[in-house]
């Protein structure tokens, strides 16, 4: 089985629980990260109390530009926004306009043994990929659990590859809890039906820092491009030779394009289809697809004060939780002006 179907849907969930996620400003959308992740950020919003970040201060661990990240910053607002993120529906924030996230990190930094943060897997694979090997990097997932748990917040709409980071903030509320009483609780990753979208060279995790994505936003011709160059089975040399759908990437991310993916699955492991065929649909369908976004994206691009709007209206909503959260942190661990919030 490709690693894109092999986990289930996790369970909804209640309502009265808050969903928090966080995406890095980090470069151009892409289908790994619509289908892991985006598409549950949309559909939770219409029944949970959803607070989704702009991980400004993440970021800083791969982009080194002061003007380029505040333009990705940008950009990712109107990502969220065009793939249909509501205001009214749920709150878009910037992580680094709550200063408290940081201040709850440094808080945790105090209860985590530093072995916990360097066994993440996702750390050594950063370090591999050439990332500096800066405090920042290894203490990512402590900031990343003060990001979600700051709201209290108990369903994390990510993909597979952050698993490690939400059983690391598990086990980051637990050590706090056992210290100072029981102020959080621990949050649990909610899955899409593709937990691990498979880049264009149908081996690595789509993403930014691998080089392997299709952009969401990208021009047609741009996508089409990248599409036609994606690798399927690698055993399916002539147009004659059966295909395996099951481990052809373009085969799969059909299931998410069209009603029809099990015909084209069939088509491929018959011989019936050549792969040439299967991905120019592939591309299309992908076009089709994100193309009212990509117009509304557009729209929102005009209006230079969306962002901003956006943003402070998403401020407003959740600056209260971060408040109250903070107020009973300090008072619990001894820190801060006593008897009136700062
Ligand atoms: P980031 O910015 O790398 O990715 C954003 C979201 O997209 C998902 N994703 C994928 N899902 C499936 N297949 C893929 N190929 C793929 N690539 C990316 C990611 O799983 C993620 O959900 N550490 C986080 C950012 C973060 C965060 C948080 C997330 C900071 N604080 C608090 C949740 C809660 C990250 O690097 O995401």
């Amino acid at each position: 089985m490709s690693q894109i179907v092999e986990a289930p849907v996790s369970p909804r969930p209640s309502t009265a629980e808050r969903v928090f996620s966080g995406i890095q400003p980090s470069g151009a959308s892409h289908l790994g990260n619509y289908l892991g992740a985006q598409a549950n950020y949309v559909a939770l919003q219409d029944e949970y109390d959803t607070i989704y970040a702009i991980v400004d201060w993440h970021a800083l661990t791969s982009v080194h530009d002061g003007a380029e990240l505040r333009q990705l910053t940008h950009d990712m607002v109107l990502d969220l926004l065009a793939v249909g993120l509501d205001p009214a529906r749920c709150a878009l924030i910037r992580q680094s306009d709550f200063p408290e996230h940081a201040e709850l990190a440094w808080i945790f930094n105090t209860v985590t043994p530093v072995s916990w943060v360097e066994r993440t897997p996702t750390y050594k694979e950063k370090r591999q990929q050439g990332l500096e090997n800066s405090v920042g990097l290894l203490d990512y997932p402590i900031l990343q659990a003060a990001d979600i748990v700051i709201y209290k917040a108990t369903r994390v709409p990510v993909g597979r590859d952050q698993a490690a980071h939400l059983e690391l903030s598990r086990e980051v509320v637990r050590a706090f809890n056992r210290r100072y009483g029981d102020v959080f609780p621990e949050p649990q990753p909610v899955f899409t039906d593709a937990p691990t979208v498979l880049g264009i060279d149908g081996s690595a995790k789509m993403s930014k820092s691998a080089g392997n994505t299709i952009p969401i936003f990208a021009d047609p011709d741009e996508i089409r491009r990248l599409v036609m160059s994606m690798v399927t089975d690698p055993l399916r040399i002539k147009r004659t030779d059966p295909g395996r759908p099951e481990v052809c990437n373009v085969c799969q991310l059909h299931r998410f394009f069209g009603g029809d993916y099990l015909q084209i699955q069939d088509g491929e492991r018959t011989a019936r289809t050549g792969c040439v065929d299967t991905k120019g649909l592939l591309a299309e369908r992908i076009i089709e697809f994100f193309r009212p976004m990509r117009a509304r994206r557009a729209e929102l691009a005009a209006d230079p004060a969306v962002v901003e709007d956006t943003l402070a209206a998403g401020a407003a909503r959740v600056r209260p939780i971060v408040e109250a959260t903070m107020s009973e942190v300090r008072a619990a661990v001894g820190v801060g002006r006593v008897g009136r919030p700062r």
